[in-house]
């Protein structure tokens, strides 16, 4: 298929990209460097830089099998101080997006969602029907656009699929997270390893969880690559289905700081810190309907073999 990869030059993006080119698919990559970076684009892919929305009409006039949508604003706290930027950033450019692959016929979408459309839990695992409450504009312009997409498939034939990512983690060969603004657990706790930071709070002792840290559902970025193109492959016209891509398995803040120092062998010093507004105790995803309806069995489920891969990449 020759397929637009939006965000292609950030850390998800740039790992699906990678691996539809292995595929064998056509990839174009758009992405503004607003938060990517250039060498991040797999070779073989036709690199444009540009603003999402700005660029999509010309480009899907081209012809295109299909749009895989990773751009995107995506930081929580961020979305709390600045919402604006989040509305437009995310909400407005996608529509746009959207209305350019209709003008321009463009089959198939496949969207990166997340967790965050959910908000906090009332049960876990959580499955896709659970009511979508999100408790920061991040996941609130995510689900505006989740809903979008669910009328332009009914209205107008597109065949698309969402998927809600939990904790995405790892690293794929030269592919990795290196974000300027770094607020996620395992990047953080491995650049007190390598030296690059100085210390690790952790936020919060005192949750109503074994160990009283927070709990998270950690899932490959190599696991969550091989989802979106079963995605791909499963997108029926009209049809706007939503999966959650986690392994429905959970792990503690102290757990993953403890696999980081058995995996690094360094002993990452950490204190413990007030909690972090907005974050839920536990989030643990029910993969139950990608396993179903996409076929999808995440392989690197091990955290020791998500934090290797995420430190050989932290120490290249
Ligand atoms: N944490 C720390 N110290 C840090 C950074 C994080 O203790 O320096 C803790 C957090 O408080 C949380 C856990 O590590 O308990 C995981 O935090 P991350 O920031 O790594 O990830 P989140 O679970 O907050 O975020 C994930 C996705 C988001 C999504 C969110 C939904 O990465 O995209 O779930 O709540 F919005």
């Amino acid at each position: 298929m020759k397929l637009l990869v939006t965000g292609g030059a950030g850390y998800i993006g740039s790992v699906c990209a990678a691996r539809l080119v292995e595929s064998g698919h056509e990839v174009v990559v758009v992405d503004d460097l607003s938060t990517g970076h250039e060498d991040a684009v797999p070779d073989g892919v036709r690199f444009v830089r540009a603003d999402v929305g700005e660029a999509a009409p010309a480009l899907l006039a081209e012809g295109f099998d299909g749009v895989l949508h990773f751009a995107a604003k995506s930081l929580v706290g961020e979305s709390m101080q600045d919402p604006g930027t989040y509305w437009t950033g995310n909400v407005v450019t996608s529509l746009r997006l959207l209305d350019a692959m209709r003008e321009a016929g463009t089959p198939r979408l496949v969207f990166s969602s997340t967790a965050a459309t959910y908000g906090e839990p009332e049960r876990v695992p959580i499955v896709e029907s659970a009511p979508t409450r999100p408790t920061n504009p991040y996941g609130a312009t995510k689900l505006a656009i989740d809903h979008a997409i669910t009328s332009y498939a009914d209205a107008h034939g597109l065949a698309a699929v969402s998927l809600r990512y939990f904790n995405v983690a790892g690293a794929y060969s030269r592919f990795g997270e290196r974000h300027t603004t770094e607020t996620h657990l395992i990047p953080i706790v491995l650049q007190v390893a390598s030296g690059t930071r100085r210390s690790l709070s952790i936020y919060g002792d005192d949750y109503p969880t074994p160990d009283g840290t927070c709990v998270r559902d950690y899932i490959h970025v190599l696991d969550l690559a091989d989802a979106h193109l079963l995605a791909l492959d499963h997108a029926a016209e009209g049809s706007h289905q939503i999966y959650n891509l986690g392994t429905g398995t959970g792990f503690s803040n102290r757990a993953v700081v403890q696999t980081c120092r058995e995996v690094t062998g360094h002993p990452i010093p950490a204190e413990f810190a007030p909690r972090r507004a907005g974050d839920p105790a536990v989030l643990v995803a029910s993969a139950d309907a990608a396993a179903e309806h996409l076929g999808w069995k995440p392989e690197r489920t091990d955290l020791h073999t998500i934090i290797t891969d995420a430190w050989e990449f932290t120490c290249r």
